[in-house]
Parts: C-alpha cells; structure tokens; sequence
C-alpha cells in the first residue's frame, strides 16, 4: 500500500508516523508520502488560497495550485488519475468513514488523500480531480489533517504486519467477524479488584465457551437479542 497525502502542513504528521503500528506498516514495505501544495504552486510567494468569489468568510484551497501539486507528483492530467487511482478529498460532508470504508481502502493498492484547510476546496477539485469524499464526521475541522492522520491510521493498522499480531485487527468493534457489532469486553489482571471479578466463563480456559460468551457480548451490545441457551 501506497498513501500519498497532499497537504500544506506535512509536519502536523511527525507524532503520527512513529506510532507503532504506522513504524510496522512502513517496516513491512507499505509507503506514506507527502506532498506539500506550496512546493507546487504557480502562484507567486507561494499562494495556494484564495478569497471565495462571490464573497463570504475565510479562504479556498484554489484549484489550479491542486492540479500542479497533483501533476508534480504523478505526471499525469488529474482528471485521468482518478480513474486509475482513490484520490480521496477529506470533507465534512462527505462519505462517513466506518469499518467497512476502512476494509475497502485497505484493499487498494494506492491512495491518495487531500487535506484542505482555510473554506475547503475549491468545488472544481471535488468535480473534477477527486474520485471520493471522505469525512471522518458530521463536525467541521479545521483543516483535513487529522481527518487524514485518521483515515491513515485505520486503514494502515488493517494492513498484515502493521499490529504484530496478525489476528489483532480481525475481531475487532464493527469488523466483519462481528457482524459488524461493538467488540466483546477485555479483562486482564487482577482477577479480582475491590470486589469487581472478571466473568468466570474468561478464567475457565475453554476456547469454545470463551468464544460464544465473547460473541453473545458482542452482539447484547448492539442491541440483539442473544442466542437462547442450548437446551
Ligand atoms: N475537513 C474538515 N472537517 C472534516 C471532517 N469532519 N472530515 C473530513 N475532513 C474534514
């Protein structure tokens, strides 16, 4: 996997990158790269935004400083590019990201992520360059550099070598092996503490037991019914 992020502030990214999962991913051959607007930009003293026509607060991410970052990087009309490659707008507006979108991008080969700032994008960027629009919320930031770090984050630790333990992220909250639900509760050590035990059936060591009661959980908390005991 290949992540592109286009950005003006690459170094919002500096605590990100040396987290363990993100230091594994990289480890196992998986590439995230920057790419900063004002590198590319055609305007003069590295203006990449500008006044919204018709008026109104705040700036624009313009059009034409997206296009050359985009061409600088990948040699190629971004119009095109977006048939081949997910060239993914962060917007509050956009598709909401759960497990399953985060399933789906961790099966491609490459993305590419745009992260706004100021207004948001010019609307010829989401017309024309991006081929989807991701929000990590009904919220507005402000600018789509977290909402990048998030979507990196989800979808690197999905990645085979990313957790270490390859089992770690498939029987996870709202993963497929779930159904979807909320994930079982965890307990560690100590087995008891101020009176507050763990559930018998967790120390019981049977794996089969242990499973059905984990999965019952799950599925109590996302409200279904559970399964009526074996007669
Ligand atoms: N940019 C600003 N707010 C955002 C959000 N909620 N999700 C994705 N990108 C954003």
């Amino acid at each position: 996997m290949e992540i592109d992020v286009f950005t003006l502030f690459p170094d919002a990214f500096g605590w990100f990158e040396h987290q363990r999962h993100v230091v594994g991913a990289i480890e196992h051959g998986h590439r995230l790269r920057y790419v900063n607007y004002r590198d590319h930009t055609p305007l003069s003293a590295g203006q990449v935004d500008d006044a919204p026509f018709g008026g109104g607060a705040g700036m624009v991410l313009r059009v034409d400083v997206v296009e050359a970052a985009l061409r600088a990087r990948y040699a190629t009309d971004p119009v095109e590019l977006r048939r081949t490659r997910r060239v993914i707008a962060l917007t509050p507006s956009g598709r909401l990201l759960d497990d399953a979108l985060v399933d789906e991008l961790a099966a491609a080969e490459a993305l590419t992520l745009l992260s706004g700032r100021y207004e948001g994008f010019d609307q010829r960027v989401l017309d024309h360059f991006a081929s989807d629009q991701v929000s990590i919320g009904r919220y507005v930031l402000a600018g789509g550099e977290l909402a990048a770090m998030v979507v990196c984050d989800a979808v690197l630790r999905k990645l085979p070598g990313a957790l270490g333990h390859e089992h770690s992220a498939l029987e996870e909250s709202y993963s497929k092996a779930l159904d979807r639900a909320p994930e079982y509760p965890h307990y560690t050590r100590p087995a008891e503490f101020r009176g507050w035990s763990v559930p018998e059936v967790l120390l019981s060591g049977h794996h089969a037991r242990i499973h059905d009661w984990r999965l019952a959980q799950s599925r109590l908390r996302a409200g279904a019914a559970p399964d009526p005991p074996l007669a």
